[in-house]
Order: C-alpha cells, then structure tokens, then sequence
C-alpha cells in the first residue's frame, strides 16, 4: 500500500484541479497495513503528470514564508513529502528504513559487549527502552517458576529419569537472581532494542541488513524484521521515548548496565580519569594510564593547539585519584593551576630562595646498581651541557675531578658513605684549579660564572626544595634562554633522584620539552628517565610544538615508542607528513589532524586510537586556560568582585 502526503499542493495558489489529476477510486484492500496506517487517503502527488501539466518549473517553497502566510501549517512543513509503509521496509522521500528488533539475547555478557553495533560502519538509529518493574511482582514469578522446575526434578527423580540439565541450569540461576533480588542487590527490569536501518535503495537495504544481522549473530544476539510493523519501528526508534513494539526482555541490573552504548571497548575502562570524547561516537575516553605496559606520554601539536591545557585537566584529575603530579613549566603557566589545588609552585631564578645541588645523591641502594657511578653519568652529561664541547683529555680530567670532588666529602663506591653530606658546584670548581693543568684550568673557567659569577644563586647551595606536595611545579621561567635547558635537566635529574626515594604513583611533566632536545646530552638523559620511569610508578609526559625538530632526532622517535600514550592535535602541514610516518597514520586521518580544532585530534593508548576531543568543565576551564584575554577578565573580576554590591 503507498501513502503519499502532498505539501507542495497550496503553496501554488492555484486551484487543486490544476495540479493534481483527479485519482481512480481507491479499491478496498485487503492489505493489513490499511488497518495501522488508518484510512488517509489524501490526493496522491504524482511528479510526472505534474510536470506533463505544468512546463513550469514548480516554485520552490519557503517554509518561512508559507508559515507566515498560513499556506501551509507547521505539520506540513515539517513532515516529509511522503511516506510508503511496505511488509519489510518503509520509504520516507527517498530513503528507505527497516527495523529490527532484538528477540534473543547471550546468556552471558560483558561490558562493552554492543560495541560492535554501536560502532558499525553506517549510520544506524539503535534505541533502548528500559523499564524499571516493581520487585514484589517479579518475586512471585519467580517463587512460582522455581517450585515448577524443582517440581520437574524432583519427579524425574522419582520415576528414575535423568534430571534434564537446561532446567537445572536455569533453577540455579533463578535462585540466584531470587537471592540478589531479595537482598536488594539487584532490581528488575525490562528492556527493548531495536535497530532502523537508513539506506538509500533498496538493495543497499538489504546488503546492510545482512551485514547487521550477521555482526548481531556474532554478538549471540538474535534480531528480526519488525515485518509488517515497520511504521511502529521507526517510531519507535526516533527520538521520541515511545516504544511502539513494546517486544522485552527482563534483565537485571547489572544485564542493563552492559548494554550502555557510550563506551568504546578499546579505551573505556571502569577506572582511571576521563581523557576527553571519542568524536566518532561520543563514547567516553576514559582509562588509567598506570594499567598500560608503560604510562608515558608524549604530545604534539602546533601552538595553541591545546596541548598543555589537555595536560593540566588530566593533572588535576589524577590529582583526586591519588597521583602526585610534578611540572617543569618552562612558561609560569600552571601558577595558577598549583594555587587553586594547594600545590607548591616553585620558581628558580638568582634572587629566589628555591635551591638544588646537582651532586645530590638518591641514597636508595639497588641490586646490581652502583649509585655515585650513575651520579657521576649524569654528572657528565650535565656539565657537558653547561660546558660545551669537550676534548678527550678534558672528559677524562671532569671524570676525575667529579670522583675526587665526592671523595673529598668522604663519598666513595661504599654505599654507607653515600648518605654523606654530598658536594656543592663550588668543590668541583675548586678541585678543577686544584689539578693546575691548562685543560682543567680551561673546564674550572668555563663553571666559575656558576660559583662566583653572573649565573651564581641556582645550583650553588644545597638543596631547599622538596616534593612532600603532591602537586609541585617547577617554573624556569625567570631564567634566560640559554639557562633553560641546563636548569631543565638538573630539576629533572634532582625529580628523578627524589622519585626513587618513595616509589608511588607520579605524573612528571615536561612542558616544551623541547628545550631539552637541543643538546644531545640533555636529550639523552631524557631518555634515559623515559626508559626507566615504568620502574618507578612514574608516567613521563614530553609535550612538544617543534615536531618536526623532535622526530627529526633518533632520541625523539625512541621516546615516542617509549611512550604507550600518545596525543596528536592540530599539525602544520609542514609537520603533517613526517607525524603521518611515526605513527603510521592514513590520509583520512593527516586530513583530521590538519583541519582539527582547539582541543582536537587522535589519541593513542597502546594498541588502539581513536578521534578525541578534550572537554572541560565550566570551573576545570578557568583553571587551566591561558588565553589573555580569558585571564584578563578573571583578574578584573577578582579585582571587582569585593567592592560589588550585592544586589540581594
Ligand atoms: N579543549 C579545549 N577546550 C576549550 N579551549 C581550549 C581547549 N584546548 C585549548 N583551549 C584554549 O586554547 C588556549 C591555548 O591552549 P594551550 O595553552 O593548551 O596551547 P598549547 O598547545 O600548549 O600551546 P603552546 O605550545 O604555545 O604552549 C587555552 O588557553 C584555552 O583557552
Ligand atoms: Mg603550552
């Protein structure tokens, strides 16, 4: 049977007879479909007699301006030019829909486990209707069906049969649903689902309905055709909360709670903080990064992109888990951030008060590790850092003078001597003059502007500083350019000694990480921390705009494999192909990351990504944005807010 509801027919201005050839006297029919869809029987709208009638092209209808001219009612605007309800699909203009309802579900199921049809290929209206059912009602069912199947096997005992095992299958299972329901553990309900299929034809109807039924019979889920109701079905899956199937299932709660949609299997875990959307399908990102093979990060993206406000939100959330986050912030900008959680925001510059000796020793002893070899490792790199290039007689007398230096505090390979106080900057400079060759004489004076020169007052005293909060940032950022990288790596190195110390769980961020890039030294210390953070509860975070830089270097791409996290948000097209390459990205995807904005990209954990947005609440936003013009008006506002006269 077709319906076809006509809504260009007034908007003419011309009599019906003009538009419209008068219709054959409908036939009664013996279509069942007449008795749901009622007896309409409006003129039907045939486009070729119009246009035989008519050579004119038709105008094209305004529905602004018919509403205001009471041509047409609002009904007639909004609903579609017509509407064909066939035995197993119904046509709305020119798309066709077929439903199906879920009639037979697995016996058991995990969470997640409809990710597979929430996630098809191809645009798919799924709704589920839950129904909560009163708990007495369900008890006496459920007392009457259990003393039935007990009766079943006690009789089959009696007569000496086997006792069917189905039956005592589900007698088990009713008992223990009784006992839940009883203790309140759990409580009743009905539930529906059904899927419409839009589609174009009607072959690609079919071939879609066929890919769907087989991914459901996969799932153990058994679907069929909502056949001769199809009308209701696509009620019933529109956006309306009116199930005009009405075809349940009970379920108990926990049955129900699986079957919520908005999580993606891959990275939707019952624990851990929220990262952000999946914008392919809303689902929430949401994991602990602690649970994968190793919980470091690395972030990309050009500036502005978003990437340190994504790494301050996750901050603040791990925070209410119990993680300890400590930032090196080359830019002052998680000041605010560490005042709003209660942290301890610590500044180096010459005239602060804030210390670390670089010749500090983490005094935790490890099988098969010699601690001061290792300081004196790091030591090196460091100072090549702050030394520049070296000749090989140079390296050989630093190495010496640093074992000397320690010496000279009574510090040797024996671990007991190693909780001693350590040596300053000074003691180094000092055994340098002390060793009166021209090449240590040469390295003595390329440190004395760090004893008693311009760049005294950082790394010249002991240590004052400590990480007892769990939120502590280090900011670098009163310090010049060339200083960065240097006073990078020694809180870096002070952070690393003090983490294995007390092993708990951390978030170390290295904001414009970058800077530690520039001198292989640097890097390579980078890296070695990187490699060994997973050891140590520590989850390593490297953001970085200069992609390009960073990739370019075997260190950055060992990092980056380093990391089981990885977050890619808007690129340059300069830097599009080179990222396209390391993480093997498609086109489609290069395209999502060149046209992304604010706040979006690709999220990698482990094995899996998927298209993120990163959200953030109204509060969570004022704390960690950075936009000037933002920052200016919650300043003027604090300024403001007491002298504003309360209006109550
Ligand atoms: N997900 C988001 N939602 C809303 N606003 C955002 C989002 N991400 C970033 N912004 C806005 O964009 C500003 C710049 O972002 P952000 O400071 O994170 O840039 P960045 O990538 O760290 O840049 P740079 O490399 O220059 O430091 C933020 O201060 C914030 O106002
Ligand atoms: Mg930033």
């Amino acid at each position: 049977m077709k319906l076809k509801l006509p809504t260009k027919k007034k908007e003419q201005g011309k009599p019906n007879g003009e538009l419209y050839k008068a219709q054959p006297p409908v036939k009664k029919s013996t279509n069942p479909l007449d008795k749901v869809l009622g007896n309409i029987k409006p003129p039907s709208f045939e486009k070729q007699d119009y246009f035989k009638d008519s050579p004119k092209k038709p105008d094209v209808v305004d529905p602004n301006y018919s509403l205001r001219q009471q041509t047409l009612n609002l009904i007639d605007i909004l609903s579609p030019q017509s509407a064909e309800s066939d035995f197993d699909y119904i046509k709305i203009n020119d798309v066709y829909f077929r439903t199906l309802f879920v009639s037979g579900y697995p016996r058991f199921v995990a969470p997640g486990w409809l990710e597979p049809i929430v996630n098809f290929d191809s645009s798919l209206d799924i709704s589920f209707y839950i129904y909560p059912v009163e708990g007495k009602n369900v008890l006496d069912d459920l007392r009457r069906k259990i003393a039935e199947m007990e009766a079943e096997i006690a009789t089959d005992l009696q007569r000496g049969r086997i006792v069917d095992p189905a039956t005592q299958a589900k007698l088990e299972d009713a008992r223990s649903l009784q006992e839940q329901l009883v203790k309140g553990v759990e409580r009743f309900f009905q539930f529906s689902f059904y899927i419409t299929i839009p589609a174009p034809t009607i072959e690609d109807l079919n071939q879609l309905t066929k890919q769907i039924e087989s991914t459901l019979g996969s799932l153990l889920i058994v679907a069929k055709h909502a056949s001769l109701d199809m009308k209701d079905g696509f009620i019933s899956t529109a956006p309306l909360a009116s199930d005009k199937l009405s075809i349940t299932r009970n379920m108990d709660t926990t049955s129900v709670a699986t079957t919520f949609p908005l999580t993606s299997a891959e990275l939707s875990s019952d624990k851990g903080i929220l990262y952000g959307m999946n914008s392919q399908n809303d689902s929430f990102v949401i994991f602990d990064r602690f649970s994968l093979e190793n919980s470091n990060m690395t972030i990309f993206a050009t500036s502005g992109a978003g990437k340190s406000y994504f790494v301050k939100l996750e901050a603040l959330r791990s925070l209410m888990l119990g993680v300890d986050v400590v930032v090196i912030d080359p830019e002052a900008e998680y000041k605010s951030l560490a005042e709003a959680a209660g942290g301890e925001y610590i500044s180096f510059s010459f005239s602060s008060g804030s210390k670390i000796n670089p010749f500090d020793l983490s005094q935790v002893q490890e099988e098969g590790e010699n601690q001061l070899g290792l300081k004196i490792l790091t030591l090196h790199s460091l100072f090549k850092v702050i030394m520049g290039e070296l000749t090989a007689i140079q390296e050989a007398l630093l190495d010496r003078a640093l074992v000397a230096t320690y010496r000279a505090k009574g510090i040797t390979q024996d671990p007991d001597t190693q909780t001693k106080e350590p040596p300053l900057m000074e003691d180094l400079y000092k055994t340098l003059i002390g060793m009166e060759t021209k090449e240590a004489l040469d390295l003595a004076a390329r440190i004395e502007k760090f004893v008693r020169g311009s760049f005294v007052g950082i790394f010249d005293k002991h240590t004052n500083v400590n990480l007892d909060n769990p939120f502590t940032v280090f900011s670098v950022k009163d310090l010049q350019e060339s200083l960065r990288p240097i006073v990078m790596f020694i809180v870096l190195d002070y952070i690393w000694t003090r983490i294995k110390r007390d092993l708990k769980r951390r978030l170390l961020i290295v904001d414009e990480a970058w800077h530690m890039m520039k001198y292989p030294d640097s890097a390579q210390f980078l890296w070695s921390v990187v490699k060994r953070a997973r050891k140590y509860f520590l989850g390593l975070t490297t953001i970085t705009q200069d992609v390009e830089d960073f990739l370019g270097m075997d260190i950055g791409k060992a990092i980056v494999t380093n990391s089981a996290l990885r977050l890619l948000l808007k690129q340059s097209p300069a830097a599009v192909d080179k990222i396209g390459d390391t993480f093997y990205l498609s086109e489609g995807e290069k395209q999502l990351l060149l046209a992304a904005n604010v706040g979006e990209g690709i999220f990698f954990a482990g094995p899996h990504h998927v298209p993120i947005s990163i959200v953030a609440s109204q509060k969570e936003h004022q704390l960690v944005t950075t936009r000037p013009e933002e920052l200016a008006k919650k300043e003027k506002k604090i300024i403001t807010e007491p002298n504003t006269p309360k209006t109550q």
